[in-house]
């Protein structure tokens, strides 16, 4: 375990930080189904690395080859600079975490925590200290005499936490681990395991269905689809800048807009349904013709008011208005037959737009991302 850092603010993670984890090429077939397609990615020491994905799109796959619980069909698993791909399990110097938190229920939290370090034959002295050292750091030091179950989910939580960070490994790998916790516990937890890794510069590969708690959490986040990589980057990256449609309309929510592009360049131009023109941000090289999809977030979509103006704009019927305290949601059916949806912050000194009502719609070209329409090739 890495001392700790002074105060709480942690070092953002530099380019030039040593590698911890190198997946290469990293494939996993079960009989005939392809649990892993191909996958690629390096960790470094202090990042926070999310797997997020659907359900089997291959996240507990690749987190057990990293563990060393399931071998690899092909591909290369370097830990510290070290090929790890056959290297046994407990000889990798990786804990884990699992969403069934197993502690061992007949033996304290004391006991339970310092288990790792008797199974390394450390000094009885040494482990009373370091079971001291991580009940303080999980914020549990009067709970050592306790048996698991008379502590709640989260404290159990937090002491598999501790019982992973013991023995100091250089990577710890998380699969779901607040999936049993409801959901102020989990929210609570986030935090936790965030300041936990902040102050410690722990090196964390984390697993999560969940796209806010993704979000939320980590430096990167590896988006999944069936056994793919689909983009890995920073929450931001991966929010206003996705690169298919997968991940735009997995990540929060969007309007898709089809067309066929009309004009290439670092500022497309886009042609919609019924001549509706789009510019927006590429970040991918397209050709004009292409099939494309122009994603404009809900947050992005302004009603503009008379005289005001936007990059784009179109004009079209109000249909539903929902306000949901903070927010509003507005769709809108545009003259050219396309629904958008807007999404504003309220204010009680302006009047929601109802039904029925005529608007004009706006939103500027940095708000908006054209896509291919098919899927890059891999
Ligand atoms: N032991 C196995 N034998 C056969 N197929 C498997 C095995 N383990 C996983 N798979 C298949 O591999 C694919 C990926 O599974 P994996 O458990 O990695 O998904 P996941 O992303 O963790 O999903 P979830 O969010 O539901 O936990 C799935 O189609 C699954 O059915
Ligand atoms: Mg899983």
């Amino acid at each position: 375990m890495a001392a700790p850092a002074s105060g709480a603010a942690r070092e953002a993670i530099t380019p030039d930080a040593p590698v911890k984890l190198s997946i290469r090429n990293v494939g996993k077939t079960y009989g005939g189904i392809t649990a892993l397609e191909s996958a690629s990615f390096d960790l470094r020491q202090g990042e926070f690395l999310t797997l997020l994905g659907p359900s089997g799109s291959g996240k507990t796959t690749l987190l057990m080859i990293v563990a060393g619980l399931v071998q690899p069909t092909r591909g290369e698993v370097w830990i510290d600079g070290k090929l790890a791909t056959y290297t046994m399990p407990d000889k990798r110097d990786v804990g884990v975490v699992f969403q069934n938190y197993a502690l061992f229920p007949h033996l304290t939290i004391r006991e339970n925590i310092a288990f790792p370090l008797r199974m390394r034959r450390m000094p009885e002295t040494r482990i009373a200290q370091e079971v001291a050292r991580v009940l303080d750091i999980v914020q549990l030091p009067h709970v050592a005499a306790r048996l698991p179950r008379e502590l709640s989910g989260g404290q159990q939580q937090r002491i598999a936490l501790a019982r992973c960070m013991v023995y100091g490994p250089s990577i710890i790998l998380m699969d779901e681990p607040l999936g049993a916790l409801d959901r102020k516990l989990r929210d609570r937890m986030q935090l936790e395991i965030k300041e936990l890794h902040a102050r410690h510069a722990i090196t964390v590969l984390y697993v999560t269905h969940d796209q806010e708690e993704a979000m939320a959490m980590s430096d990167r986040v590896c988006l999944m689809n069936q056994g793919q990589i689909e983009q890995i980057g920073t929450p931001r990256e991966l929010y206003f800048k996705p690169s298919t449609p997968f991940v735009a309309d997995f990540l929060g929510e969007s309007n898709m807009l089809d067309g066929t592009l009309e004009k290439a360049g670092d500022v497309a131009l886009m042609r919609g349904p019924h001549g509706l023109a789009v510019r927006a941000r590429t970040h991918q090289v397209i050709a004009p013709g292409d099939a494309v999809k122009a994603v404009v977030r809900p947050e992005s979509v302004r009603l503009l008011r008379e005289g005001e103006t936007a990059d784009n704009e179109a004009a079209g019927d109000v249909t539903e208005a929902v306000f949901v305290g903070g927010v509003s949601r507005i769709f809108i059916t545009l003259t050219q037959g396309v629904v958008i949806s807007a999404k504003q912050l309220t204010d009680a000194a302006v009047p929601q737009p109802r039904p029925g009502e005529r608007v004009r719609i706006g939103w500027n070209i940095d708000h908006g991302v054209v896509l291919k329409a098919s899927e890059p090739a891999r």
